[in-house]
């Protein structure tokens, strides 16, 4: 069994944050979203993955290295632009060969890993070819939809409906043997210009090969735009594990929470869950639940509740910031010269929510 991972693609939904940086490796709780799926890739007793790369290639790289850190052995297979799932398949043919795999995609973020399925997969019946998980959504037009029989076969799917056959959503979890391969090559592009993976599984079906779903039962989230993301960040916050490496000095440290070393907390009070990244620096000010400061962050006199900072950003006396997400480099401050007006420089793309 292989896998290949998905981390690819152009993030539209994610910018300003993903023009120059990979979706994938947008932090929750202070953890790239492609990492909790290596983790849950390497749990199932996996080792051989490869990393579908697009145009963030070298920053993917530069993040997963060859895999050791988690156990595993990466192979970095370049797609040249976003050209569908599917087409990820069919780039990767040489290297999954006739194994079956697991494809994984990048921007998932799946609570209690994929162990089991991946067993059930194994110990199939031969007319089995593919293995989908499905997750009950309230708006399924914005996935892949499922029709399914009480047994758990699939009967039909269709990508971004208009007209939604059911509310059981793909989730970017698939189960493939080798017979993928010949329905990948097999589908044109739809409406989107991609190779959809729904539409080659949709081919199995009308082969005549069964495709067996099974459902989700943990939380799952495609963490495609900010609110998906802060989301996905409440909930990986309430999964660490306390710990106080940095240094905390007139402070209160309250509930689940990860003080990285060399973080430097004074003056201020920390509610978990909450995360504090290396060589933070936070003065007289509060962190409160669910939020997550990236590495080397300065925090003066402010308030951040439910919101994620990626590293090396700067935020200075502002009052309160909720339900924030803010990128690296940045600095947001208080205009203390004439004119007192509201100063912005931010990027294409961004989004901001004034008082
Ligand atoms: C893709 C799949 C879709 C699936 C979703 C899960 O959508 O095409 O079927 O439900 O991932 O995240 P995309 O993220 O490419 O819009």
């Amino acid at each position: 069994m292989k896998a290949l991972i998905l981390a690819g693609g152009s993030g539209t939904r994610l910018r300003p944050l993903t023009h120059t940086a990979s979706k994938q490796l947008v932090p929750i709780a202070n953890k790239p979203i492609l990492f909790y799926g290596l983790e849950a890739i390497a749990e199932c007793g996996i080792h051989e993955v490869g990393v579908v790369v697009g145009h963030t290639a070298l920053e993917v790289q530069a993040a997963v290295g060859d895999g050791s850190e988690f156990g595993l052995q990466v192979t970095y297979l370049s797609q040249d632009a976003p050209r569908g799932l599917a087409h990820a398949v069919l780039i990767a043919r040489e290297f999954l060969g006739d194994d079956d795999f697991v494809m994984y995609l990048g921007d998932n973020f799946l609570v209690g890993g994929i162990a089991e399925i991946v067993e059930g997969f194994a110990t199939r019946e031969a007319s089995t070819a593919a293995g989908i998980l499905l997750a009950r959504v309230p708006d399924p037009r914005k996935f892949g939809v499922a029709e399914v029989s009480p047994d758990g076969t699939v009967l039909r799917l269709v990508e971004k409906p208009d007209i939604p056959p059911s509310d059981l959503a793909l989730v970017g979890v698939y189960l493939f043997d080798r017979r993928i391969h010949d329905a990948v090559s097999q589908i044109a592009p739809s409406a989107r210009g991609e190779l959809e993976i729904t539409d080659a599984i949709s081919h199995l079906i009308s082969m005549g090969y069964g495709v067996k779903s099974s459902m989700v039962d943990g939380y799952w989230k495609d963490l495609g735009d900010p609110e998906a993301l802060l989301d996905g960040n409440r909930i990986a916050l309430m999964a660490i594990r306390s710990s106080i490496m940095g240094e905390v000095v007139d402070s209160k440290v309250e509930g689940l929470v990860r003080i990285e070393a060399g973080a430097r907390i004074v003056d201020s009070i920390v509610r978990g869950p909450a995360v504090i990244g290396r060589d933070v620096s936070l003065q007289s000010s509060y962190v409160g639940p669910f939020s997550a400061i990236g590495d080397r962050c300065t925090i003066t006199s402010s308030e951040i509740v439910n919101s994620i900072i990626l590293s090396d950003s700067q935020v200075d006396n502002v009052g309160s910031l909720e339900g924030s997400v803010i990128g690296k480099f940045a600095m947001i401050g208080h205009r203390t010269e004439r004119p007192r007006a509201t100063k912005l420089v931010v990027g294409d793309h961004a989004r901001v929510e004034l008082l």
